[in-house]
């Protein structure tokens, strides 16, 4: 692991150096702001460790400066516990930092340097708490934090923590300015960066919650009370007139030109929904990213653009292919309301396909240029470690070239798996082919039970294609199984085989075609049973494997769970090697949505670069199986919600209800149910939405908003409800489960 060093080590806060202790700040007490505040020695100080808090760099006086060393912590003289370093390498003793044991190989080569390019304004000013720059990271209208709401932690916990994100802050800026928004002495220091024209990022103490926290530890790193506090590549210059001296004796300037010990501040890997939103994040904080994203072809060939699953192979053409399949449903429907067609209407599939690979080609080309706009570099290759901090990447023609980064990211998503029998890699495909198969796939057979495997069958049953979906085991794993029972029960009365109970053991190909036709040997999971069936396509929707295996992870250490390939992540998605972090599908225990590997993505980059506390919420999570019927869900499953908080403390409430607009057209009634579970024992609340019905999606994403403010039953019953629609069933709700009583629904 390559360690950067303190600025200590040799020559400083080593044996027979000047490292100095400073204590108190000239004229420094009580006051807020202040022109002369710096170290006592008037000595700019680099901030290197949090036992030693400022460590003298060079002479003002005879404006000398010695480039930072290079040692391994080892090296260095000072305390080992808590020895924080410039990169955040925060080694506790006993902490899972094992990679912190060894010594770090040297420093990569610098890239070119371009000083003083982006000018101090550069980056918007969408936040609170900052002037020009970025620093901190509350959404718009919110007042910035930097530390915890005091709850339930310790206050010495909250200031630890509190100071590793200003040592971030510190260590992840090239010139921080600790200012306050009135502050004369500050205004000067911001005019002057702003006259070199350095971008440099601010964080005005009297804008943030917490800015008298902030003031208490900064005076504890760097022993000045006062504001402006600036620091230039981590080294503590002090306050106003310190620094004005620095930038008449060329030591400022030439602190300045010290670029970064890396080309980059973050390397991305993986350019889907996670990695391009933690990119552009970052690249808006003022970072400069590159983000690589490669998607290696199908065994059947199928490769597609910059954005990731969702949108080339996953939510995006899924939901254009189920809005396909509703509107078969709307036709049919249509003729009740009046509409008259004489000749057959029928499904053309290339028709689909090319107007969904068209909108996703927009969508690749948007990714593309948002990403130009950020100056995010975006490079077309396979990323993979070959050593501390540095990677390989390897483009579509076999070219490598080496990257190096200070704090990477991955983000490399999952692919689909494959059942390891004979004929699968050869003949079966997956949802990576489906969305762009240039030829209607015939009758098929659907391999899995979750989310892909109904939300695929339940699409191409609905643009009349002859499907059966073979069930190893439950539908729809995790999931209330009431509710999946529901999902299937539709399905099945609308067209849809399933096969329960059967796995396939060999695939065989009996004539080729677009499409061909496959040979399915079945096996029973509970008996000797075998059965065959023939079908022109097998689509296998077996679940997904993470893309960890082969991208030098060992080469760092960085741990990966053998049996899932899921990485291990704390809650602040970081790796057990300190400077890597993870998002997205790849993490181990979390949800393999889209929008939680966007708000982890975005909330990471602000904690790294801005200074951000925020993480990423995974509790209560909205989502929705996209079947034929849509599922909507938020909360826990009833046997979840048992298991939890035992039966007798629940009470649930459900009703079949009967869309409107399926009376006219004359469409199942007492097939659409709405269900939740409140915890008897606190106060009502719910703590699970269950919605089977058009347009559940929809309902259920206001419902979650409802359920992250703690929502309980009697609010529900307060709420008025929209009528005619779907969602006000749930404001009406007054039947138990426990009561037996009956919820078919007699009319609307
Ligand atoms: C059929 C289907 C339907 C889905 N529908 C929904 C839905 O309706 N709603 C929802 O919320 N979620 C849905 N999902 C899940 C959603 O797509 C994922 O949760 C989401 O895309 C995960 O984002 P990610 O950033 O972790 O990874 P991805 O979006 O998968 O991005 C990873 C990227 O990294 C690239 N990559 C991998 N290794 C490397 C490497 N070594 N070097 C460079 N690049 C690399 C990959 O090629 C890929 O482009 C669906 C998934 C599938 C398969
Ligand atoms: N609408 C959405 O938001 C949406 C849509 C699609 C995907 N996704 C995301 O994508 C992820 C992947 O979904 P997924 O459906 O591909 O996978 P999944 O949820 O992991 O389910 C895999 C399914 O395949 C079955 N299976 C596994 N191995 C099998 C084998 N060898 N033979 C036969 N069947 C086998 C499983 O059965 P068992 O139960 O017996 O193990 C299960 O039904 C999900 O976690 C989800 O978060 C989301």
């Amino acid at each position: 692991m390559r360690v950067r060093d303190d600025r200590s080590a040799q020559g400083r806060g080593g044996s027979g150096s000047p490292r100095a202790q400073v204590h108190g700040t000239a004229g420094s007490q009580g006051r807020t702001c202040a022109a002369a505040a710096g170290g006592v020695t008037g000595e700019p100080t680099p901030i290197a460790s949090r036992e030693t808090h400022c460590h003298l760099v060079a002479g003002l006086r005879n404006a000398r400066w010695d480039p930072p060393q290079w040692t391994s912590p080892k090296q260095q003289n000072g305390p080992t516990r808590g020895s924080a370093t410039l990169l955040g390498y925060t080694a506790k003793a006993g902490s899972d930092t094992a990679a912190l044991a060894q010594p770090p190989p040297p420093p990569p080569p610098r890239a070119p340097t371009s000083p003083g390019s982006v000018k101090v304004g550069a980056v918007p000013n969408r936040r609170l708490g900052s002037v020009r720059g970025v620093p901190v990271s509350s959404p718009p209208g919110r007042r910035a934090r930097l530390s915890y709401p005091g709850t339930g932690r310790s206050s010495s916990e909250a200031r630890e923590e509190l100071r590793r994100r200003l040592m971030g802050l510190i260590e992840g800026n090239r010139v921080m300015i600790f200012s306050k928004s009135y502050c004369p002495h500050s205004a000067r220091i911001k005019d002057l960066f702003s006259s070199l024209g350095v971008e440099c990022n601010i964080l005005e103490l009297d804008q943030v919650d917490d800015g008298a926290n902030v003031q208490e530890v900064l005076s504890e790193i760097t022993n000045q009370r006062t504001v402006p506090n600036i620091f230039v590549n981590k080294v503590h210059m002090g306050g106003c007139d310190r620094t004005f001296q620095a930038h008449q004796s060329g030591l400022l300037q030439k602190l300045l030109q010290e670029d970064s010990a890396y080309e980059y501040d973050l390397i991305v890997i993986g350019g889907g929904s996670g990695g391009l939103a933690c990119a552009q994040e970052a690249a808006i904080l003022g970072k400069k990213v590159m983000v690589l994203d490669f998607v290696v072809p199908t065994p059947q060939g199928t490769s597609w653009g910059l954005g990731g699953t969702c949108v080339n192979v996953g939510c995006v053409p899924k939901k254009l292919m189920h809005q396909a399949a509703l509107l078969g449903q709307a036709l049919k429907d249509s003729r009740k309301f009046g509409w008259e067609y004489s000749h057959q209407v029928k499904h053309n599939w290339e028709t689909m396909i090319e107007a969904i690979q068209n909108h996703i080609g927009s969508l690749n080309w948007g990714y593309r240029l948002s990403l130009r706009e950020k100056a995010v570099t975006y490079v077309n290759s396979y990323g993979e470690f070959v050593e501390h901090h540095k990677i390989k990447a390897t483009n579509r023609k076999g070219q490598e070239t080496y990257y190096t980064a200070g704090k990477f990211v991955l983000a490399t998503g999952q692919r689909p798996r494959y059942l390891g029998i004979p004929g699968d890699k050869e003949y079966c495909i997956t949802s990576d082919d489906l969305f762009s198969l240039p030829y209607c796939p015939g009758k098929t057979l659907v391999v899995g039970a979750s989310y892909v495997a109904l939300e695929c069958g339940g699409f191409l049953a609905g643009i009349g294609l002859d499907v059966t979906i073979m069930v190893r085991s439950v539908l729809l794993r995790g999931f209330d199984q009431e509710m999946a029972e529901k999902v299937a029960s539709y399905m099945e009365q609308h067209g849809v085989k399933f096969l329960r109970k059967f796995v396939p053991v060999m695939v065989q190909q009996l004539e080729k075609g677009s499409p061909g036709k496959l040979k399915v040997v079945a096996k029973s999971t509970e008996g000797p049973e075998t059965i065959e069936e023939i079908y022109n396509t097998v689509l296998l929707a077996i679940g997904r494997a993470s893309c960890t295996r082969r991208i030098g992870l060992e080469k760092i250490g960085v741990k990966v769970n053998e049996k899932s390939g899921k990485i291990p992540v704390n809650d602040a998605e970081q790796t057990n090697v300190p400077y890597v972090y993870a998002v997205g599908d790849i993490l181990e225990g979390k949800l393999e949505l889209t929008p939680i590997a966007i708000q982890a993505g975005k909330l990471l980059a602000r904690r790294l670069f801005a200074g951000s506390l925020e993480k990423c919420d995974y509790v209560n999570v909205p989502t929705t199986v996209f079947a034929p019927l849509e599922y909507g869900c938020c909360g826990l499953s009833e046997e979840k919600a048992i298991e939890v908080h035992k039966k007798e403390n629940l009470e649930v409430y459900h009703t079949f209800f009967w869309p409107l607009e399926w009376t006219v057209a004359g469409r199942d009634n007492n097939t659409c149910y709405a269900k939740i579970i409140c915890n008897k024992f606190d106060n009502d609340r719910v703590i699970g939405f269950h919605v089977l019905g058009p347009n559940a999606g929809e309902i259920t994403q206001g419902f979650a908003a409802a359920m992250k403010c703690g929502l309980t039953k009697q609010q529900l019953d307060d709420t008025i409800g929209i009528h005619p629609t779907c969602g006000e069933v749930f404001t009406t709700l007054e039947i138990t489960k426990s009561s037996g009583l009956d919820i078919t629904q007699k009319g609307c």
